[in-house]
């Protein structure tokens, strides 16, 4: 049965059409694509592609990938300038044996030889954010509130499974700084067999404890995708706070072949897009309140 699910609500209009596509028969992978090339084109979303918030030099950076859990490949990019869609990046260098991890100049240069739509990913609300905020950096970054990385997973009715991710990472970054999102098994994993995973929020934390695999893991060994989210992330949690740091700021969704969702966060509350032949719609969960439930875009109208 098919089934889409994305990060924050600023997936919800790209889940839905890519829902659509689902329904009338078409891949993950296009399902995939369309819904985060929806996010990426849309300037009012400040962390990822176009309008995205720059680095402390003030280049907007950004970071994406693409795994097909058919066949267990993937496709990513980091520290990507003037790539209009990321994610098209992302799929087109997945499938090749090698290379298909790039880092900056080459991933660009990759992005022309396959054609792809080069831009300024710069606007001008972005740049007055930077020129304004560029003197005081923080010293301890933090991850956004209310939305970061758009990730999308989706299994299509012929059982293809795919996992997406694409950002333009923390504001005021150093250059070179990459989060998780390119960065498989901790930004993102997917196995068709057992399940696809997806994390936001802050990268540094997230990598520590390779959610992404380790929620499709949890899958493997019989977890459903909501009890997968929850052990992982508490799991890291509670390592942290044995380290004396707080669990930070993390959110992660999954999806497994069947069709079922589920997501665990750190925040208060953490919305998302889910789509499927019953309709599509925003759920939530909190770090207090685990269990998915359904919120209207009114509710969530404070969200970015
Ligand atoms: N999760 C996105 C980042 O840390 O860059």
């Amino acid at each position: 049965m098919y089934q889409i699910i994305g990060t924050w609500k600023m997936s919800l209009d790209g889940v839905r059409e890519a829902a659509e596509l689902l329904r009338a028969g078409g891949s993950a992978g296009d399902a995939v694509e369309h819904a985060i090339v929806r996010v990426e084109d849309n300037p009012d979303y400040s962390s990822v592609g176009y309008g995205g918030l720059p680095d402390k030099d003030g280049h907007v950076m950004t970071d994406c990938a693409f795994m097909d859990g058919c066949s267990l490949r993937a496709g990513a990019a980091m520290s990507v300038e003037n790539v209009a869609n990321p994610i098209r990046l992302a799929r087109k260098l997945c499938g090749r044996d090698t290379n298909w991890l790039l880092a900056g100049r080459g991933a660009e240069q990759a992005a022309v030889a396959f054609g792809l739509q080069m831009k300024d990913m710069r606007t001008e609300a972005s740049m007055r954010k930077w020129q304004a905020e560029r003197a005081s950096i923080p010293e301890k970054l933090t991850a956004y509130t209310g939305h970061d990385t758009v990730c999308v997973l989706a299994v299509d009715d012929a059982g293809r499974m795919v996992a997406g991710t694409s950002t333009s990472g923390l504001f005021l970054k150093e250059p070179g700084r990459v989060g998780d999102s390119p960065v498989i098994g901790s930004g993102f994993y997917c196995d068709a067999r057992f399940g696809a995973a997806a994390a936001t929020g802050l990268g540094e934390d997230i990598m520590r404890g390779c959610l992404s695999y380790e929620i499709v893991s949890l899958m493997r060994r019989g977890a459903s995708p909501a009890d997968a989210c929850r052990e992982a992330l508490s799991f890291l949690s509670a390592r942290k706070l044995e380290l004396r740091e707080d669990a930070g700021s993390i959110s992660v969704i999954a999806l497994n072949p069947q069709g079922e969702t589920g997501a665990a966060t750190t925040l208060e509350i953490f919305p998302f897009a889910a789509g499927g032949p019953q309709g599509t719609g925003l759920l939530a969960v909190g770090k207090d309140a685990p269990n998915l439930r359904k919120v209207t875009e009114e509710e969530m109208a404070e969200q970015p």
